[in-house]
């Protein structure tokens, strides 16, 4: 059989294994995984590795968030992920009280839909547990939003949920094999050392690392845990950063408890000492990034299948915006770009530096997070019935990070300087090339939203 479309030559990744092998793909699905395939075009692969298109399952585009919003939107954002081998992003309608969460939705889809140039999925943002909420969880689920996120911390934001609203929520998703997220942070504790500041004076960006020390995240991930292990659900931790955590996540999976956690690169590759420097704003995100003992163990639980998923949590704002912290900590806005690095810093950092394989790598880009967000079977291989996304990454392409020169809209980059071997070069979606020698070649609207089932790690 002829394909429509045949990627010859490359070494197609799997977390199972790398064979040499040809991509046979018919429309938007990849039919075929075999040698000697042809096709009405081919695209030569030959010394590139053949991967399975990122799934980056943790951003805010165009979030209203910290008094301004996150300046890359749904266009400039995907965009940006199409260039960095990322073909899926799964990013939150965070319920804007008094609406519902479903009118939420309905109207974060009415900004995305037709400005993606990626696939995309919704988390199910609750910020006011109630009777409410309990009877639209099967018509979220049905909409293709089978996880939800709540939020231990941002009380002033309005989206703090409280310990019985979240062991509530863990309880009722699970009658209908939903996941809840968690962004994890003992907000009373942050308060109480945010006072202690306020009294001595403390201002500076440092103050930011001071008054969220590792304990206050750590302990509310252990009691995350507690109160899913009762309720009988299913837990996700969003944006883990703290060592401390990560072992207690790995006794919690030991123990049979199902949860499953994401970190990210500015979490294994950045830290606090940043606060020092006078853009150290620019790196203030929650929870913060944190002590080289951390990215350590990180590295650690990464390489042992303990952390299963890496994402970015991708919510940029510009120096102009960040500039509105005017010297007060409190006052940053709180996020970074990260989306486009996500792919080549992992393998430069992961791969190449030795941490892990190649293997584990789509592991924790591709498979897990397909698997766990509810998208198994149609993202995250190469293998037949797939969409066919599939990034071509050259692993000896040598780029060095520049804010010059990255999709994002920030006008700098978290990792300025930082020198990368291997590179996304060529992006397909759904069998349509949207990235062409590391040129953008989609556009907006390519991207379509993706309903998502109860995950299959959950069923
Ligand atoms: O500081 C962060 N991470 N901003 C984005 C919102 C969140 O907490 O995930
Ligand atoms: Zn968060």
């Amino acid at each position: 059989m002829q394909y429509d479309l045949v990627i010859k030559g490359g070494q197609v990744v799997s977390a199972a294994g790398t064979r040499n092998a040809d991509v046979g793909i018919q429309g938007e699905k990849i039919v075929e995984v075999a040698d000697g395939l042809s096709g009405a075009e081919e695209l030569d692969a030959r010394g590139k590795l053949v991967l399975p298109g990122v799934l980056d399952v943790h951003t805010h585009f165009q979030l209203p968030f910290c008094g301004t919003v996150s300046a890359d939107d749904f266009t400039s954002g995907s965009r940006a992920a199409a260039l960095g081998g990322v073909t899926t992003f799964i990013d939150f309608a965070i319920q804007s009280k008094p609406a519902s969460v479903m009118e939420t939705i309905a109207a974060r889809r009415g900004e995305a839909d037709p400005k993606v140039c990626v696939d995309y999925g919704l988390h199910a943002g609750i910020t006011d547990w109630n009777d409410e909420r309990v009877k639209e969880i099967p018509a979220i689920i049905e909409a293709g939003l089978p996880t939800f996120k709540m939020f231990m911390i941002y009380k002033s934001q309005g989206w703090q949920s409280n310990d019985g609203d979240l062991y509530a929520a863990l309880r009722e998703t699970a009658k209908y094999g939903g996941m809840v997220g968690v962004h994890a942070e003992n907000n009373d504790l942050i308060e109480l050392l945010q006072g202690e500041a306020d009294r001595d004076g403390l201002k500076g960006c440092y103050t930011h690392a001071i008054t969220r020390p590792e304990i206050t995240e750590t302990e509310a991930i252990a009691r995350a845990i507690k109160l899913n292990e009762a309720a009988g659900g299913t837990l996700y931790i969003f944006h883990m950063s703290t060592g401390a955590a990560s072992d207690i996540l790995r006794d919690a999976r030991a123990a049979g408890i199902r949860v499953h956690a994401e970190t990210g690169p500015h979490y294994l590759l950045l830290d606090d000492e940043l606060f020092k420097r006078e853009d150290g704003h620019h790196f203030a995100t929650c929870p913060p990034i944190r002590k080289p003992a951390d990215q350590q163990r990180l590295w650690e639980r990464l390489a042992d299948g303990t952390l299963e998923v890496l994402a970015t949590d991708t919510c940029t704002f510009t120096s102009g915006q960040k500039a509105m912290w005017n010297g007060d900590y409190k006052a940053i806005p709180f996020g970074m770009p990260g989306i486009e690095a996500l792919l080549p810093l992992t393998y430069t950092h992961g791969v190449g530096a030795g941490r892990f394989s190649v293997n584990q790598m789509v592991a924790m880009l591709s498979e897990n997070p397909a698997r766990i967000m509810g998208l198994e079977g149609r993202k995250g291989k190469v293998a037949a019935g797939h969409d066919a996304d599939v990034v071509l990454f050259d692993p000896d392409l040598e780029v060095t990070m520049r804010a010059e020169t990255h999709a994002s809209k920030c006008d700098y980059d978290p990792f300025e300087g930082t020198r990368c071997t291997g590179w996304p070069v060529t992006t397909l979606l759904r069998g349509k090339t949207i990235v062409c020698d590391r040129k953008f070649v989609g556009q907006a609207g390519d991207g379509t939203f993706l309903e998502r089932k109860p995950p299959a790690a959950i069923r």
